[in-house]
């Protein structure tokens, strides 16, 4: 699992990236007052915190929980589907600033089709704070972890379960409702999938046919 990314890059990796000066117009400045560009980001961050940027983890800590996922009950609102969920094997985290806005769990499993196996990025638990929403970061945090998936763990396709009403959503951000049956596991054995299942396939087309997960949704 540890694997998947270096310990050291997992977290503050982007951030620390925002403390570099682009190269460039800056890099062409004359010596002093490329120092003076320099001394005054150093003084910028601390004094107004760091700007939007995305910290990985193994799991959320309990104030990232407390803020994250603490504001309701059946936040996902799947509790009317009664089945038993697969627990992610990292948290992808958005922070603007020093406040977490936004999560989504990330894990890799295999699909196999009559034609084809494929490797998937598993999404689930998709997450923005109340009062930080509708700015983006939900639409943010997916297209970094398709940039993981595409990049770092070179993966045929994202794949999610979602509730009908949030279809449009992950529509609207180039996702496919796969329309035909999905077999999961359950501990009461397989069975067909009542959740609309999305993917996106990140280098050729989902091929055809019904779709085999070994593992319990995520
Ligand atoms: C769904 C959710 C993650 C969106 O987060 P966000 O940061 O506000 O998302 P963005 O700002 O990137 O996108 C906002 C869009 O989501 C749509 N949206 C938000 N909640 C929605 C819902 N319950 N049903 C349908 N669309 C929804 C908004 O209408 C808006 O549409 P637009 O892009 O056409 O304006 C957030 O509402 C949330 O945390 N909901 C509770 C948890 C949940 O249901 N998660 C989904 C699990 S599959």
């Amino acid at each position: 699992m540890n694997q998947e990314f270096g310990q050291s890059q997992m977290c503050r990796r982007q951030a620390e990236d925002w403390r570099r000066l682009p190269p460039g117009p800056a890099a062409q400045l004359p010596g002093v007052l490329y120092a003076l560009a320099c001394s005054l980001v150093n003084v910028f961050i601390p004094l107004h915190g760091l700007p939007m940027h995305f910290q990985r983890c193994l799991t959320l800590s309990e104030s990232e929980k407390d803020k994250l996922l603490g504001w309701g009950k059946d936040i996902f609102n799947t509790e009317a589907f009664e089945l038993t969920w697969r627990p992610k094997s990292e948290q992808l985290v958005l922070y603007d600033g020093d406040e977490p806005v936004s999560t989504c769990g990330l894990l890799r499993q295999h699909a196999e089709l009559c034609t084809a196996s494929l490797d998937v990025g598993g999404i689930g638990g998709v997450v923005t704070r109340p009062g930080f929403r509708g700015q983006g970061h939900a639409g943010r945090l997916l297209a970094e972890a398709l940039r993981i998936f595409r990049e770092e763990w070179q993966l045929d396709a994202g794949m999610l379960f979602c509730r009908e009403a949030l279809v449009a959503f992950y529509r609207e951000r180039d996702w496919q409702r796969l329309e035909v049956p999905v077999r999961i596991l359950q501990p009461s054995g397989t069975i067909t999938c009542p959740t609309p299942v999305m993917v996106y396939p990140l280098h050729r087309p989902w091929p055809n046919g019904p779709v085999h997960i070994d593992s319990l949704p995520w």
